[in-house]
């Protein structure tokens, strides 16, 4: 039975029945994976993205369209859309934090048997640059939201796990993860996680984060660490990496290229 804050009665699976949790899926756009991950990982990656997402983080622009070759990233971002802490660890760079790393591929590999796909997909790259990278989210208490959207996707299953660090009703009070069902009934999913679970949801649904209100006995927000599916951007077409870029250094490559090619005239001539 559908309710305005969730299900009543949920349809419980374990992380070995990829086949029943692709079912909830195609059925209800998400589903609850009760029992994967560990209280003792759970409070070792909470521990360091807490103390790392630190107020004073400089403010900067969420990536959406990060390029081959970013670097790992920590930002903070107040918008008229979002306001959240986010890191972004790409796979070609040493992990910001190993264990993130390692928990987060397990779930990837755990999804991808969800979404009948290959069980590394999105660890190596496809030739329309598909991959993902990990991530972990804070939204800080009092202000910490997402607008809704649905992500963008090609044909591929744009399913997405999620685990959260933080908890409903016992690290916060109100707001959080809220998916519109296929029956279009906007579901309360943080308030049906309980601590080790994941949740996998299909990405391309409509999706908000409401606003966290904190327990009036603790100013703790809403943590949560997944990946994102997505199509890296070739640097040379990023206006991110090209602003990067200095002008004595691009002076600097433009010149060397000049000279490699009066070198070859002069040689074709004179040999
Ligand atoms: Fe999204």
């Amino acid at each position: 039975m559908h309710t305005e804050t969730g299900y009543s009665q949920m349809p419980e699976y374990g992380p070995d029945d990829a086949s029943g949790l692709r079912g909830a899926i195609l059925r209800d756009g998400f589903a609850i994976c009760r029992g994967v991950v560990s209280m003792a990982e759970i409070a070792k990656i909470r521990e360091f993205w807490l103390h790392r997402f630190q107020p004073c983080q400089a403010t900067a622009p969420m990536i959406w369209g990060p390029h081959l070759g970013e670097e790992n990233q920590v930002l903070y971002h107040e918008t008229s859309d979002c306001c959240m802490f986010r890191s972004y660890d790409f796979l070609w760079n040493p992990a910001i934090d190993l264990l993130t790393r390692e928990v987060g591929l397990r779930l990837s590999r755990l999804r991808n048997a969800v979404a009948g796909v290959d069980h590394r997909s999105g660890e190596y790259f496809e030739p329309d640059r598909y991959g993902i990278y990990i991530t972990t989210s804070y939204y800080p208490p009092g202000r910490g939201w997402l607008h809704a959207h649905e992500d963008r996707a090609d044909e591929r299953r744009h399913w997405h796990f999620m685990l959260l660090l933080t908890f409903k009703g016992q690290d916060y009070k109100a707001g959080g993860l809220h998916i519109k069902n296929r029956d279009d009934v906007r579901v309360d999913v943080d308030a049906m996680v309980q601590p080790g679970d994941v949740v996998f949801f299909d990405g391309s649904l409509t999706h908000d984060v409401e606003q966290i209100q904190a327990l009036p006995s603790r100013d703790l927000g809403r943590l949560q660490l997944f990946s994102i599916p997505t199509f890296m951007e070739r640097p040379h077409e990023s206006d991110r990496f090209l602003q990067s870029v200095s002008l004595g250094a691009y002076v600097k490559a433009r010149l060397r290229r000049l000279k490699q090619r009066l070198i070859s005239q002069y040689d074709y001539r004179y040999t």
